[in-house]
């Protein structure tokens, strides 16, 4: 007999899962960066903004069960729709006919484990591992002084942009904004907010390898 199936084991579940686990990550990368242009205040502001938020401990436990929950969601249904495109497909090596949404499909590919080993590194960096813990803008100063972990944090957020740009486009079809006459905005509407956050995360490193951020 065939075994009902929920609603997260079919395809278009998984999809739905990851369109809404994206779009919680997508919020706080956007209040992350919002939060991090502190940096350009100075050393007394980005300190201050980051002892405040510390302070806030049932917050900050809730928003970081919250991400480590939909960051799970979102690797678990992208690896299982990934497998299941594999097999569907019969042989990976066979030649097949490209089409618009496969070549979304391969940036997310490339982009999305790029992402991930940065997220961890992100993480051990500033986080887990900071060389002066409370220190939140000599961490921060001092890293992208050095240009190797200025290129670890370029390359990260190239990724990043690629990757929400894909995201929030397919996302939005998902969620079932698709009609001919919204698609153009959709589009427009991915590559404002994929470019004003990378943009704005690259100016970090940016800044303080030019010199213009300094400790
Ligand atoms: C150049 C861009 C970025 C800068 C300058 C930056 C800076 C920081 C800093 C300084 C912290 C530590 C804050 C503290 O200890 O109080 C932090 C934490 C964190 N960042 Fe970023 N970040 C950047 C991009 C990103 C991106 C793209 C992501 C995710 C895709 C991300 C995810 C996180 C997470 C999850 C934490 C840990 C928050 C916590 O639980 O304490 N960051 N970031």
């Amino acid at each position: 007999m065939q075994r009902a199936l929920t609603l997260h084991q079919t395809t278009i579940g998984k999809k739905v899962v990851m369109a809404l686990s994206g779009l919680v990550i997508v919020g706080f990368v956007i209040g992350h960066f919002l939060g991090n242009l502190n940096l350009y205040r100075g050393q007394e502001a980005l300190d201050a903004y980051a002892h405040f938020l510390q302070g806030l401990t049932p917050v900050l436990w809730g928003t970081r069960l919250l991400l480590l929950f939909a960051f799970g969601a979102h690797i678990v249904a992208a690896f299982s729709l990934w497998s299941r495109n594999i097999k569907a497909r019969g042989s990976r090596y066979k030649k097949h006919q490209d089409m618009a949404t496969d070549y979304a499909a391969r940036t997310m590919y490339w982009s999305g484990p790029i992402l991930l080993l940065f997220v961890v590194y992100h993480l051990l960096h500033f986080t887990i591992l900071p060389a002066h813990p409370g220190e939140v803008y000599r961490n921060v100063v001092e890293g992208f002084q050095n240009p190797w972990i200025a290129g670890v944090y370029i390359t990260g957020n190239i990724a990043l942009g690629f990757h929400i740009f894909h995201g929030i486009f397919s996302a939005t079809q998902t969620l079932g904004v698709n009609h001919p006459r919204y698609n153009a905005y959709r589009r427009d509407a991915a590559i404002a907010i994929s470019a004003a956050i990378t943009l704005g995360n690259l100016s970090f490193p940016i800044s303080v390898l030019a010199g213009f951020v300094t400790l």
